[in-house]
């Protein structure tokens, strides 16, 4: 199979190494993004998913970014005879490893994971969750340096640099990928099944 992993596998796996939910949602939603950018792009949009479903595999329980995170999850892929495509592109989603980001993939996996994370965080913040949101409202929220702190707003930019897409559009796709899977991600306050923990911790290993 194309990447040496299904996405079932892959679903199992990372349920077995995460409990946490939002981390589990945080997962959802930057696959999300990977499918729609590898249909935008013409690419294998399940590479493209699995890669950004299991990106962050490793992350509750080996969250150092000196000697943990993504270094066991590239091993623990590697063991399981996973593609090397999708080994290197969760390396270098992680500034920590000092890994180029050379295909469209990696720069999409970079671009779209910080991104989810702050868009998904805003959806929880409106009553109508990611329905009408705008680029617009996301940079307002962007200048706002107490909201989500922990997402670095200029990896946020980088992102979008590198992959080659005008910011604004980019943060516009982005939400577009997600309203789909809204349910799924809990994106709304006044979903009554939204657990204690939300909105969704960004993940600082970007
Ligand atoms: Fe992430
Ligand atoms: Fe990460």
């Amino acid at each position: 199979m194309p990447g040496g992993i299904s996405r079932d596998e892959a679903w199992t796996l990372l349920c077995e190494w995460t409990e946490s939910d939002s981390l589990r949602r945080h997962m959802l939603a930057v696959e999300a993004a990977m499918r729609a950018y590898a249909r935008q792009f013409g690419q294998d949009e399940e590479i493209w998913g699995i890669t950004g479903l299991l990106h962050d595999l490793d992350y509750e329980r080996f969250p150092s970014l000196e000697d943990g995170h993504p270094r066991i999850a590239m091993a623990e892929l590697q063991r399981r005879g996973v593609s090397d495509e999708i080994i290197r592109a969760i390396g270098s989603h992680a500034d920590e490893m000092g890994l180029s980001r050379d295909s469209t993939m990696e720069r999409a996996l970079y671009a779209v994971d910080e991104l989810s994370g702050f868009v998904v965080a805003c959806a929880y913040v409106r009553p109508e969750g990611l329905e009408g949101m705008t680029p617009k409202s996301v940079k307002k929220k962007m200048k706002t340096a107490s909201f989500a702190a922990a997402v670095d707003r200029d990896q946020l930019r980088r992102g979008a640099d590198e992959l080659g897409v005008e910011f604004d559009a980019h943060v516009a796709f982005v939400i577009a990928a997600l309203q789909p899977h809204a349910p799924v991600l809990r994106a709304r306050e006044a979903d009554p099944a939204g657990p204690a923990d939300l909105p969704p911790a960004p993940d600082p290993a970007g």
